[in-house]
């Protein structure tokens, strides 16, 4: 039996970043906008779009197993689409038409804004579109998000896409480009919007958000432009909880510091990526601070905001890293006491500074360093999450577990995730959980009041 009826469902597939999944959620808009639908299973889908991640080549190679995968698919069935989206589109362009003959299409990051334009024209007889982020066919258009359809308690709000910095091991500056910052005028704009539409948390995101218009916005009363537009957001009506993703330790200065204190709708945790605890490493890996100004950050950050929670990014096996480095890094991550942590083996990416640097890492030594921190990191994360103990905390709900629908879950300022029983009607409330148990991951409680 044939599920899809008119030729028109849609299904997205999204690796990597949260930049990624927003660029996601506003292909959905632009395909809902077009009358295309959202299938309930990549099976019953018609149309198949791969929305990639280059940071780490074991995603690309997942990637490309599946496109493959899904030209066989093509093979047998009529009107079926599918191609990539996101950096992988970027990173590997036209090659991707040689490795997957079939694909129909291959739209760059800074380009998704056409993904209904392209569709239309396949649906139309055009064959395997390719639109690169010099492309000119189309250009970016902020007034899409506007017309976002895709509204939950909790969106992404992008403040800048691309980045300027130069990090050795970093795909990202050719995936995404030069940074572009929107103007704080639409960002508000657009916070507005979703808080009308009953959104309550936003998180201000991009590649490095803390440099966000740091050339063309001055600085204020020693308030950089991000902490202005801190400010602003953090003055709308209906936003009850603001985060940002990610910013950089260089530039996290005392003004960035004490929002934590003076703006309370600002949650206490921070992803604050360090990759590495060995000067050496971070000299080598191109990131301009050391080991002792970013711990001088976070012990900051720990003394004047109760429960601070710290997540952050680490890359192990970095070319040249010693037993000596590796062993800074161990002591760091002791030292911080992570809430969480993202611990990554460095991956070799063509076209990166490192990929030609001498003494690149055996496998079998960054696993074992691997192993080592996510061992520690069992450890730590559990200690801090059993802080959480015996508390009320508001929790952001967000939707029901999928093993059990009658379970919700939602989040904690401290980006806890709670899981707890309680009625659907609380998705998209905040509800007062009395926390009773800690896991390395999550958290678990009881109803205490159904809103805060
Ligand atoms: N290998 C391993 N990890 C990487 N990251 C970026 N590039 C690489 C790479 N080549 C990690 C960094 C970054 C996160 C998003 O991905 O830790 O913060
Ligand atoms: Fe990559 Fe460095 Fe830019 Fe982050 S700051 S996106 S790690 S180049």
């Amino acid at each position: 039996m044939d599920l899809r009826p008119v030729g028109r469902q849609f299904f997205i597939r999204t690796y990597g970043c949260q930049m990624n999944g927003h660029d996601s959620e506003l292909m959905e808009s632009i395909l809902l906008s077009y009358g295309f639908q959202p299938a309930k299973s990549e099976d019953t889908a018609n149309i198949i779009i791969l929305n990639t991640c280059s940071v780490r080549e074991q995603a690309e190679r997942k990637a490309i197993g599946r496109l493959q995968r899904l030209a066989r698919r093509k093979k047998s069935e009529e009107d079926f689409y599918f191609g990539v989206t996101g950096c992988m589109a970027q990173n590997l362009g036209l090659e991707l038409f040689h490795c997957v003959p079939d694909i129909d299409f291959v739209i760059a990051p800074r380009r998704i804004h056409a993904i209904g334009e392209v569709l239309r024209r396949l649906k139309n007889g055009e064959r395997q579109i390719y639109f690169p982020n010099e492309s000119v066919e189309t250009s970016e258009n902020n007034d899409v998000l506007y017309r976002r359809k895709v509204i939950k308690a909790s969106a992404f709000v992008t403040i800048a896409n691309g980045c300027n910095m130069n990090c050795a091991y970093c795909i990202v500056p050719k995936t995404r480009g030069r940074e572009i910052c929107r103007p704080m005028e639409s960002i508000l704009h657009e916070v507005q919007f979703l808080v009308e539409k009953g959104v309550r948390e936003v998180t201000l995101g991009g590649q490095i958000v803390n440099f966000y218009g740091v050339r063309k916005i001055p600085f204020k009363n020693g308030k950089s432009p991000f902490v202005q537009l801190l400010e602003k957001v953090h003055s709308i009506d209906g936003v009850d909880r603001i985060r940002f993703l990610s910013p950089h330790p260089s530039g996290f200065r005392d003004d960035l510091i004490d929002c934590y204190s003076n703006l309370p709708k600002l949650c206490p945790h921070v992803h604050f990526p360090i990759q590495s605890g060995s000067d050496r490493i971070l000299r080598a890996m191109r990131r301009p601070y050391t080991r002792q100004m970013a711990l001088k950050i976070l012990h900051k950050l720990r003394r004047n905001i109760p429960l601070m929670a710290i997540s952050t990014d680490l890359i192990v096996g970095f070319p040249g890293e010693t037993e000596e480095d590796f062993r800074q890094t161990e002591q760091l991550f002791s030292e911080v006491d992570f809430d969480m942590a993202f611990i990554f083996k460095y991956s070799l990416r063509t076209g990166t500074q490192a990929a030609v640097m001498d003494n690149q890492i055996p496998e079998i030594v960054s696993e074992e360093r691997n192993q080592i921190l996510l061992k520690k990191l069992a450890v730590t994360s559990y200690r801090r999450n059993r802080l959480f103990i015996d508390s009320r905390q508001p929790v952001l709900v967000e939707a029901p577990s999928t093993k059990d629908p009658a379970v919700l879950w939602g989040y904690t300022p401290h980006h806890k995730k709670v899981f707890f029983h309680g009625p659907r009607k609380l998705i998209g409330q905040i509800a007062d959980i009395k926390i009773s148990k800690a896991t390395t991951c999550a958290l678990s409680g009881t109803l205490a009041d159904e809103l805060v």
